[in-house]
């Protein structure tokens, strides 16, 4: 089984086991990483769910659809590879992957 690495804005490491069709943010709260709210629930509403995509992991994770960056452009520590974590579906292909923390959620 892979997994993926959260890394909080302090630096703090979260290891957790990739599950196959979950959400990033699915896994994330099922494993206790702390920094994502996640307020919706998971319908893209909220923006409470931010992470930063570690730069070399950008195309494992796909492009964010239109609902979804209309959502980014209110998050105030936006960065480039900004994504909403529970809009990507998790895979095998994000074995290894890091996904940074903000400091703050809105
Ligand atoms: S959980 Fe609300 S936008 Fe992701």
């Amino acid at each position: 089984m892979g997994h993926i690495t959260f890394v909080e804005h302090d630096g703090a490491e979260h290891q957790v086991d990739i599950v196959e069709g979950k959400s990033l943010m699915q896994i994330a709260m099922d494993n206790g990483v702390p920094g994502i709210d996640a307020d919706c629930g998971g319908e893209c509403a909220c923006g409470t769910c931010h992470v930063i995509i570690d730069n070399s992991w950008k195309r494992a994770v796909g492009d964010a659809r239109d609902d979804e960056l209309r959502m980014l452009e209110m998050t105030p520590e936006r960065a480039e590879s900004s994504r909403l974590s529970c809009q990507i579906q998790i895979s095998d292909v994000m074995d290894g992957m890091i996904v940074h923390l903000p400091e703050f959620q809105m």
